[in-house]
């Protein structure tokens, strides 16, 4: 129970990646919280859950109001996870108003995050923010012209806010999760549109690696890695995290 005594936050809790986090945070003996856009999201994710405890609240990302009534708890963790692919096709394909949420989703829906949660980490002087990254962030795919734009900047924001935070005991982690097996990756395969598209589902991850990788990170263990930008395939870092090396 290494994160007992602390409180999370994973946006987009509700399923995917976010769903195995909220799981395995709580596992781990963090008190946790989620975003879900909807009632029965929230209700489906707890179904999932069982007995596991979580709190589900009912958050638009991209709803400022919203967004800086959920923080005014404060969070000892924040998992940025909440993300959109779309809108996916080549640039004279997609409108300006596709591309535009997805920033606003990806990149400054995670910035609003920091910046409400940062207020109550540093009254602590301590906090773990995990920016959920992607290759996309560093290797542009064709057809996703705004989902790597948006990986990119939140790469560059981890690096800000460890510039700008890190001395005062903000642990800030950018981790690309891997290719794993979620409705992501269905609505990728359905577009045909890049190598990715054509990746087997048999070869995709499954969530929990992704889950335990951030737990970890959140652990004392992982608090030389702060301001890093990670890939969960490193080989290092998984052993580390003791996750079983990549076939
Ligand atoms: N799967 C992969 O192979 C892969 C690879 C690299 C990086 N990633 C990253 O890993 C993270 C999780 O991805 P995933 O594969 O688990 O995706 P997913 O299955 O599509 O789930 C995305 C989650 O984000 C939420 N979300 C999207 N837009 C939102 C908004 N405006 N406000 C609130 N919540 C919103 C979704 O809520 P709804 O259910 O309401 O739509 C859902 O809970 C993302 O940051 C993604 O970019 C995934």
């Amino acid at each position: 129970m290494t994160l007992a005594g602390q409180t999370a936050l994973v946006t987009g809790g509700n399923r995917g990646i976010g769903l195995a986090t909220v799981r395995a945070l709580a596992l781990a003996g963090a008190t946790v919280h989620f975003t879900a856009r909807s009632a029965a999201n929230i209700a489906a994710a707890q179904r999932a859950l069982g007995d596991i405890p979580a709190t589900g609240h009912l958050v638009n990302m991209n709803d400022r109001v919203a967004m800086t009534t959920l923080f005014e708890q404060g969070f000892d963790i924040l998992v940025n996870n909440a993300a959109t692919i779309g809108p996916i096709g080549r640039m004279l394909d997609i409108s300006v108003e596709d591309w535009a949420h997805n920033i606003d989703t990806n990149l400054t829906a995670a910035f609003h995050a920091i910046q409400l949660a940062l207020p109550a980490m540093l009254a602590k002087g301590a906090g773990t923010i995990i920016n959920i990254s992607s290759g996309a962030a560093h290797r542009p795919q064709e057809g996703w012209s705004a989902y790597c734009a948006g990986k990119a900047g939140l790469a560059r924001l981890t690096k800000s806010t460890h510039l700008e935070y890190g001395a005062q005991g903000i642990r800030v982690i950018g981790l690309a999760p891997g290719v794993v097996d979620t409705d992501m990756q269905g609505s990728i395969r359905a577009s045909g549109l890049n190598p990715v598209s054509q990746l087997p589902r048999a070869s995709l991850a499954p969530t929990d690696q992704p889950a335990r990788m951030i737990t970890w990170l959140c652990s004392p263990e992982a608090a030389d890695l702060a301001g890093q930008e990670l890939d969960i395939r490193q080989p290092e870092l998984r052993a580390r995290a003791d996750l079983p090396p990549l076939p």
